[in-house]
């Protein structure tokens, strides 16, 4: 096909400027204008097969979070529709990386491979390099990109991920970099293709961005205010994974427990888990991340009297030193959160509790970080990610004064290692008892195995084959090595 048979850029700039204007445009429009330039982009591919003889191949990594993890299905539901051959090489002719900042590591961790795909480039011209996500929110990551990355082909952030086809189009169309970047909107197309990674389970987005602003935390500011999306499309949206086959949902959002406070008609995040609980199918309810501060005693009653709702909580400690939890706008004290864990342990005693820790806020000394330690043992978690404080720009924590490296790493280490000793303990708590485990893939260093994943999320090894994947089979929880089970199924 030539270049002249394709819609021109003027066109399509047109279109989505009346698109902008009409703001009471419906969502079938937008599917209508979604699914016209995925055609023009199979026609594309269809182009490059006649050309080359093979099918273009598109590469997706994802860095970050599960709703990273969920928009990266998107886009590459939308790549193989139009014709796309999915690989995990990067060397391949459409590279994608949907990219994190919350922490400056992955930022590096960017910048760093873009600088060998530049080789790849170099060898394959026609490879096209594009990147989304969170870091494209911040506008001194694409004053970079564009002075020090020439080479990157397509660049847009969180907020017209709908429009992807699009965007794929024009860059297929366009000379030289194309950057969309949008604020603070979540339009969400229905129907457009996904392709899930697990055909049994899903993360499913119930509420977008976050109006928290704990003070060392970016995510306010690229990810936008907290938007919660309609019961009814959530529901609609689990009905059809369940009809395709899903049992397992995870409910994403970066604060479910305020969810719906901002609908025309307000519901709580516990009345819209007691709708989802109705799905007939749908065997379990996961869901992610909870503020401490506002899980309510309804929820707590709701988890408790749910079949569905899985035994297993994420709740954010960040901190065990008041004052530092002060400092970083938290809202809750150390005695607070630490009531909060003991009133959900009465309550729903089999509840498993995990948690994110920060260690090397600006101010913390080491008495701050006993106090973190202490809540550690007092709480018992059955896992805990652990994160150095990395310095945002443009967070208020950033202005504050920061902790020397070697004190954060002394007491990373220690913070570390008490999670390890304790959630050892607490994972074996199950040992010789039978759960149900979600089986989701063949162990990968032993293909004679199978994991599965408990209510509690602990996961299990046991013998047993393919057949197994997306059953929920009943394990004897044999030996506990660590944070996981050997098993078998009985
Ligand atoms: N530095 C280190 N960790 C951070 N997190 C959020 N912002 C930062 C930061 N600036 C951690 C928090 C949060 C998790 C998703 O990432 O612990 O809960
Ligand atoms: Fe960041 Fe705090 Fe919002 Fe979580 S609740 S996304 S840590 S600002």
């Amino acid at each position: 096909m030539m270049k002249g048979d394709f819609m021109t850029n003027s066109t399509i700039r047109d279109m989505a400027k009346s698109t902008n204007q009409n703001q009471s445009e419906n969502a079938a429009d937008e599917l209508a204008r979604q699914q016209f330039f995925m055609e023009r982009c199979c026609e594309y591919v269809n182009a490059f097969k006649e050309r080359m003889g093979r099918l273009p191949r598109a590469c997706v990594t994802t860095f970050g979070c599960q709703m990273n993890a969920r928009d990266s299905e998107k886009l590459i539901g939308i790549l193989r529709h139009v014709g796309y051959e999915i690989t995990e090489d990067e060397n391949a002719d459409f590279v994608l990386y949907n990219t994190c900042t919350v922490r400056d590591n992955a930022n590096q961790k960017v910048y760093g491979r873009l600088g060998e795909l530049k080789g790849y480039k170099r060898k394959n011209p026609e490879m096209k390099i594009a990147l989304c996500g969170c870091m494209m929110q911040e506008p001194t990551v694409i004053e970079k990109i564009r002075t020090s990355y020439g080479f990157v082909d397509l660049v847009f952030g969180t907020h017209n991920l709908f429009r992807f086809a699009e965007l794929l189009y024009t860059s297929f169309t366009q000379n030289g970099m194309v950057i969309d970047i949008w604020k603070d909107t979540d339009r969400i197309v229905e129907d457009l293709p996904v392709e899930r990674k697990y055909p049994f389970k899903s993360g499913i987005n119930i509420m977008f961005g976050c109006n928290n602003f704990c003070t060392y935390c970016i995510v306010p500011y690229v990810r936008g205010r907290e938007r919660s999306r309609e019961p009814k499309d959530i529901l609609r949206e689990i009905e059809r994974l369940v009809a395709d086959g899903v049992v397992e949902v995870m409910l994403l959002g970066q604060n479910v427990n305020s969810y719906g406070k901002n609908l025309a008609q307000p519901m709580t995040f516990a009345q819209l888990l007691q709708e989802v609980e109705k799905i007939e199918g749908l065997r379990r309810i996961r869901f992610m991340t909870s503020h401490p501060k506002d899980l309510s005693d309804e929820l707590i009653q709701v988890m408790k009297e749910s079949k569905k709702i899985c035994r297993h909580l994420h709740l954010p400690l960040q901190a065990g030193s008041t004052r530092i939890l002060r400092d970083m706008n938290r809202r809750y004290t150390k005695e607070q959160y630490l009531a909060l864990a003991e009133k959900i342990r009465r309550e729903i005693p089999d509840m498993a509790l995990t948690t994110d820790i920060m260690v090397g806020f600006p101010g913390e000394t080491e008495a701050d970080v006993e106090e973190t330690i202490d809540v550690i043992r007092k709480v018992q978690y059955d896992n805990a990610f652990t994160f150095i404080y990395s310095r945002r720009t443009g967070t208020p924590a950033a202005q504050m004064e920061q902790v020397p490296e070697d004190v954060v790493k002394r007491n990373f280490d220690k913070v570390l290692k008490t999670v390890q000793d304790t959630a050892r303990e607490r994972v074996a708590r199950y040992q010789g008892q039978v759960m149900d485990a979600l089986v989701e893939e063949i162990n990968e260093s032993d293909p004679t195995l199978v994991t599965g994943r408990l209510s509690n999320n602990t996961l299990v090894h046991f013998p047993g084959d393919a057949s197994l994947i997306g059953q929920i089979v009943a394990v004897s929880l044999d030996e506990c090595h660590g944070f996981y089970y050997m098993g078998h199924s009985v």
